[in-house]
């Protein structure tokens, strides 16, 4: 009785289980069946979770943040910022997805495991990378960011971001390029095609007009569609159309009273229409309010994703107001994405050992490339070898290498300032280091703490000098070298005191330098260690030279040390320009915004804190150099700027025509006429014909870095000139429109100095595409 019990038991259990393996044969696989298939197979529960992430969940976490309910998933890589939704009985594996962009953003330790670690490197800042004005560079960067995504099992970089610096006090302006869309579209194409090259994925962000931290999850943006077309969207297009991205981010703000990831408008009228994207849209972490509309405008994929959501999609789908199809679509092009990341293709296989050791040298040789020399007097720079210098100010001995927030990586060291110095050989005053360092020993023990993980800790005061320090210093040292730090990040836009301006205290330290340095016949100079744009004009003076060095990254001390010692001639050019005053620069009286009455009836609790906020882009396209030259208004440091060791001659411009009917090839050759080996920045700018469009006096179409010219040695650079580069965006025909007539070509050693013209013509208008009209703003701006 017994055994037959058993054997029945037996047979039974055979049966369910052959019928299981058979069915589950029968079941659509992701990568063997179509993506339709796979989807078709999907419940409605499954659909649900899979367009949303797996959720976050982080200490005192509000309960409407939390993540849905998707079982018992934990992070395949701790730090990353989230992932997908695995359907393991679909063959569909989660993907990682985890910050950027000045390298990629993981835990270094994990808890299960106190041996081994997970560092990555700290790249320079996105403004540094432009300002190197190199593809190539900023391609290997990120070929070596793409293989430390590999290497540590991440599938998605969620870089580059590439906002335009619309305002110098933009808190997150150190993540992004520049204020100018075709440098910011090139860049950011390079660092996708350098990524992407390793089989990994990028994500550009943040899809659009988040210009701005302040109420970021709530403000309005209201812009004019030329501005948006011309200037704030132009670069992602150009990234868009040259790389080809796996995904795109929309952003937390609102354009033009809807919320960039619940727009058709911006997903699928101008990314996907007009700009033909097939890849995955991604929302920013707890982005948008609808999950419903957020479906519909085509933003496939919700992160980190929320239980909330989830509800309210599974309600929608039921009651109809959410046809399944939309999710279907979603779906696929979630599955496209998983179907060529890591995970998927390699199966998630990975070493955990990066090449970090070479990814240095390339962080090192970025971060000298995109250092600015802003002033040398009486060739104060490259310093003598062996100099004896005396490090002034807190950042001389605390650096940022990168800003705080999402974009800060966790390095396994950096290369402090001295050490850089010293290992250049220069001497430097450890009497003055001791004094710095132990003050800010004292400080940082009773520093606050900032209010929330993310967000940056307020800055140490600057130490004041006792008296007679600087003057006892300047005696026995040749330099006294005055750093000059700042830093920012995620939530909170930059002040104007004690930020963009310097503090009473550094202005002090600067006169009592200029003083005692000058006075015994000695030079000071000022490392600017910044992630965005700050006033010089009222106190450069002081200084015989001073070097923009940005937020260099890890190997911060030795590439400032190799382009104050010579061994790197400064190459690096201003992609944003350094307003006189801050009133000076055209969005500076509509931003950040204003509050409007009362909260936003539509907030989340969790965005509590958040006013419903507006702003206005009241300056439509005049942005940076486009509104300073063709207004004339003075700048400290122009666009395009920047000094070197050497000095370069432009000459013999041609043209393959003088009518323009395709395209136009013209090219100019560069001389290096010192006596130093140096590159040089060829810039060209475009002046076109304002009949019926008001138009800035000129813009930059092309640009391109010389290899290393020896003394006396020529290269020359060509540039293939294209419609598109003559044409502006005409808000009543919803077209790019090149105006018939001159057109004026400018090769400028920045955008103020004009080094060779030349020109062309184009014989009749030319609508060089038609778009679909999007975004309209309702009424004046
Ligand atoms: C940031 C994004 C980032 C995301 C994930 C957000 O707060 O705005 O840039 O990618 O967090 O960490």
């Amino acid at each position: 009785m017994k055994q037959s019990f058993i054997c029945a038991y037996w047979i039974a259990a055979l049966i369910l289980l052959s019928a299981s393996l058979l069915s589950a044969r029968q079941l659509p696989q992701l990568g063997k069946n179509t993506l339709r298939e796979v989807v078709a197979a999907m419940t409605l529960e499954e659909k649900v979770s899979m367009v949303l992430g797996t959720g976050m969940h982080f200490p005192g976490m509000p309960p409407e943040m939390k993540g849905p309910d998707v079982g018992e998933i934990t992070d395949r890589v701790p730090g990353s910022a989230g992932m997908t939704f695995p359907i393991p009985r679909l063959g569909i594996p989660s993907a990682v997805l985890a910050d950027g962009p000045a390298g990629l953003r993981i835990q270094p330790y994990r808890n299960n495991d106190s041996t081994a670690s997970y560092f990555c490197t700290a790249f320079p800042i996105a403004t540094l990378l432009a300002s190197t004005w190199d593809t190539d560079l900023v391609e290997r960067v990120g070929r070596a960011i793409g293989n430390e995504l590999r290497e540590y099992g991440v599938d998605v970089l969620l870089a580059p971001a590439m906002n335009i610096h619309r305002n110098p006090l933009g808190g997150r302006n150190f993540e992004y390029y520049s204020e100018d869309p075709l440098v910011s579209g090139r860049m950011a194409a390079a660092m996708v095609k350098g990524v992407q090259s390793q089989g990994a994925g990028a994500s550009l962000k943040h899809f659009a007009a988040n210009n701005h931290e302040w109420n970021r999850n709530t403000i309005n943006v209201k812009a004019g569609e030329r501005a948006l077309r011309e200037i704030y969207l132009r670069g992602f297009e150009i990234a868009v159309r040259e790389a080809g991205p796996w995904t795109v981010m929309t952003s937390y703000n609102k354009i033009n009273g809807t919320y960039t990831s619940e727009s058709p408008d911006l997903l699928l009228s101008i990314l996907r229409g007009d700009w033909k994207f097939g890849g995955l849209v991604m929302t920013d972490w707890f982005g948008g309010q609808d999950p419903v509309a957020q479906m519909k405008a085509g933003n496939d994929l919700l992160m980190p994703g929320m239980a909330v959501q989830q509800k309210k999609l599974l309600a929608a789908v039921r009651d109809k107001t959410l046809d399944e199809a939309v999710l279907d679509r979603n779906l696929e092009n979630i599955l496209k994405m998983i179907l060529k990341s890591p995970s998927f293709a390699g199966g998630g296989a990975c070493s955990n050992k990066p090449d970090l050791k070479a990814h240095a040298r390339i962080a090192r040789e970025a971060a000298a490339e995109g250092m600015v020399l802003l002033k040398n007097e009486r060739k104060t720079l490259p310093l003598k070898p062996g100099s004896t210098l005396a490090l002034f100010g807190n950042a001389a001995y605390e650096m940022a290498t990168g800003g705080t927030g999402s974009g800060d990586v966790n390095e396994a060291y950096s290369i402090s300032l001295l050490q850089g110095l010293k290992d250049t050989g220069f001497s430097v005053d450890d009497s003055l280091a001791g004094s710095y360092r132990s003050y800010l020993t004292q400080q940082k023990a009773i520093l606050p703490k900032p209010s929330m993980p993310f967000m940056p800790a307020p800055p140490i005061p600057e130490r004041i000098p006792p008296p007679g320090e600087i003057d006892g210093i300047s005696a026995k040292t040749d330099i006294g070298l005055m750093v000059i730090g700042r830093n920012s990040g995620e939530f909170l836009d930059r002040r104007l005191e004690n930020d963009f301006c310097l503090s009473d205290a550094e202005k002090r330290i600067l006169r009592g330098l200029s003083a005692a340095y000058h006075f015994k016949n000695k030079k000071v100079v000022v490392i600017l260690n910044i992630g965005g744009v700050i006033e010089t004009a009222a106190w450069r003076d002081l200084a015989d030279a001073i070097l923009c060095a940005w937020q260099p990254g890890q190997e911060a001390g030795s590439a400032i040390a190799d382009v104050l010692s010579g061994k790197v001639n400064p190459s690096g050019r201003l992609a944003t320009t350094f307003p006189v005053n801050y009133g000076d620069t055209p969005s500076s009286s509509n931003f950040p915004g204003t509050v409007l009455e009362g909260p936003d009836p539509n907030n989340r609790s969790f965005m509590a804190g958040a006013r419903a906020a507006e702003v206005l882009y009241k300056e439509g396209i005049w942005i940076g150099y486009r509104y300073f030259n063709s207004k004339n208004i003075k700048t400290a440091y122009p666009f395009g700027f920047g000094l070197s060791y050497t000095d370069f001659q432009y000459g013999n411009v041609t043209f393959d025509s003088k009518i323009f009917r395709d395209q136009i090839t013209s090219s100019v050759t560069v001389k290096n006429t010192g006596n130093t080996a140096g590159k040089e920045v060829v810039q060209l700018y475009i002046s076109a014909p304002a009949i019926k469009m008001e138009k800035p006096e000129y813009e930059l179409k092309a640009f391109a870095k010389t290899g290393l010219l020896q003394p006396g040695e020529s290269e020359t650079m060509t540039f293939v000139i294209h419609p598109r580069d003559l044409a502006s965006f005409d808000t009543q025909r919803t077209a790019w429109v090149a105006e018939k007539g001159e057109y004026r070509v400018i090769f400028g050693s920045s955008s103020t100095d004009v080094q060779q013209t030349g020109s062309f013509k184009l014989p009749g208008e030319l609508t060089v595409e038609k778009l679909n009209k999007a975004l309209a703003p309702k009424g004046e701006i």
